[in-house]
């Protein structure tokens, strides 16, 4: 009986052991508080004036607030000139806990100026951040393109950090980074979008994000249909309407000399056209020379041959002289020739399709495709650093060594 007893103990505390190691692994995240966590700033319709944040609390915390103020006057947020924005906040149960999600935009900021800020309320607040709005003359500036950093572990987004970090080592004035989608392996499980965000916390509390929408951002419960909500919970972002997308996943900003629209390949094929519509009317209104579209299933990729989309959108991309898209989902490096209407063109006079490999630990064997100018399959974190003058764009393609694998120079 003795024995048993012992066996049992022993049993039960094997298991406790095994779980906790698991959850270790898995990145189990830690409970909810009333100091905010995966703290996102994007852009909104505005970059020169605005700015917004996404964060999460514990179910307590029924107000939350972001407290800002110009830098060069920053004396304490304490102090009579820090503003204030109060988030809309709403709760939301997910696989993991319940939780608040906590949504503000500053509006009406200067342009060209750095800010502080700071999230939270009486229960606590996170550390100090600082954000810069974009000038409204910007001639050249520098953003880095990451993509696919889906992982399942912490070790999984460690990776993701790392190529992060090496992007602002090598461009420690990188203005945004615009994430090509896939950013979590599978949206429904909590604790991937806490270990994304928590793994390049302090990078996140400094540098706005430009997501764009993957397949797995927005798998639901039985990894079948699309579920918007895994990735509009966690971004704050222009909510464009009528395309029959949902608001939220597809959006465009100004920022310098170029103009950016991001679209959504992931929520049903029914929107294609309206949303290749939404693409003219947005583009018609902006006067910038330069125009980068963003996307996930890219047209021209090496692993998949992305036929739905390219019928969809090529034409239009054609017909609006986009200069680069920025593609993600293949899981290896492509940069295509320049292409107008599927043939390839000579420099400057068609579309430039890359994928920048993946930001996290899936690599697919490259696959030959008669598009491609250059295709590599390096099975290490890449990054592209896209640096726009009002003569020429040049992007240039990063190893997670910082070694330069490709470049790429689109005159105007
Ligand atoms: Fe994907």
């Amino acid at each position: 009986m003795k024995r048993i007893f012992l066996k049992t103990v022993i049993g039960i505390v094997v298991l406790c052991i095994l779980f906790s190691l698991l959850a270790c692994v898995s990145g189990a995240a830690s409970a909810q508080t009333a100091i905010p966590k995966s703290i996102i700033n994007t852009f909104g319709k505005d970059p020169t004036t605005g700015r917004c944040f996404t964060w999460n609390t514990s179910t307590a915390v029924k107000k939350s607030v972001v407290e800002y103020c110009i830098k060069d006057e920053f004396k304490g947020f304490d102090k009579s000139n820090i503003s204030r924005a109060t988030a809309r906040s709403y709760e939301v149960k997910n696989d993991l806990d319940k939780r608040m999600i906590h949504k503000a935009e500053l509006k009406n900021l200067k342009s060209g100026t750095e800010y502080v800020y700071r999230i939270g309320d009486t229960g606590g607040y996170c550390e100090k951040g600082t954000f810069k709005t974009a000038e409204s003359d910007l001639k050249s500036f520098t953003f880095i393109n990451i993509t696919d950093t889906q992982g399942v572990t912490v070790g999984d987004y460690a990776k993701w950090k790392n190529i992060l970090d090496k992007a602002l080592e090598k461009f420690p004035s990188t203005r945004f980074l615009v994430h090509t989608g896939d950013i979590v392996d599978n949206g429904d499980k909590t604790n991937q979008w806490d270990n994304f965000a928590s793994a390049a916390k302090s990078e996140l509390m400094n540098l706005p994000i430009a997501p764009v929408v993957g397949n797995h951002d927005v798998l639901n419960k039985n990894r079948t249909n699309s579920n918007a909500k895994n990735f509009t919970d966690r971004f704050n972002l222009p909510a464009e309407q009528n395309t029959g997308a949902p608001a939220g996943t597809f959006y465009s900003f100004d920022y310098g000399n170029t103009h950016i629209a991001v679209m959504n390949t992931e929520c049903g094929s029914k929107n294609f056209k309206s949303q290749g519509d939404w693409l003219r009317k947005d583009m018609a209104k902006s006067d910038k020379p330069w125009k980068i579209v963003a996307l996930h299933r890219g047209p021209y990729g090496a692993t998949y041959n992305t036929t739905d989309i390219r019928k969809a959108w090529v034409p239009v991309f054609d017909e609006l002289g986009i200069d680069l898209v920025l593609q993600g989902h293949d899981h290896n490096y492509v940069r295509s020739y320049p292409l107008k209407k599927g043939a390839v063109v000579k420099p400057g006079k068609g579309t430039i399709y890359m994928v920048g490999n993946s930001g996290g630990v899936k690599f697919y064997p490259q696959k030959s495709r008669s598009w491609q100018e250059v295709g590599l399959q390096l099975k290490t974190q890449m990054y592209l650093a896209v640096t726009v003058s009002d003569t020429e764009m040049v992007i240039n393609a990063y190893d997670s060594k910082n070694a330069l694998k490709d470049s790429v120079t689109i005159k105007k």
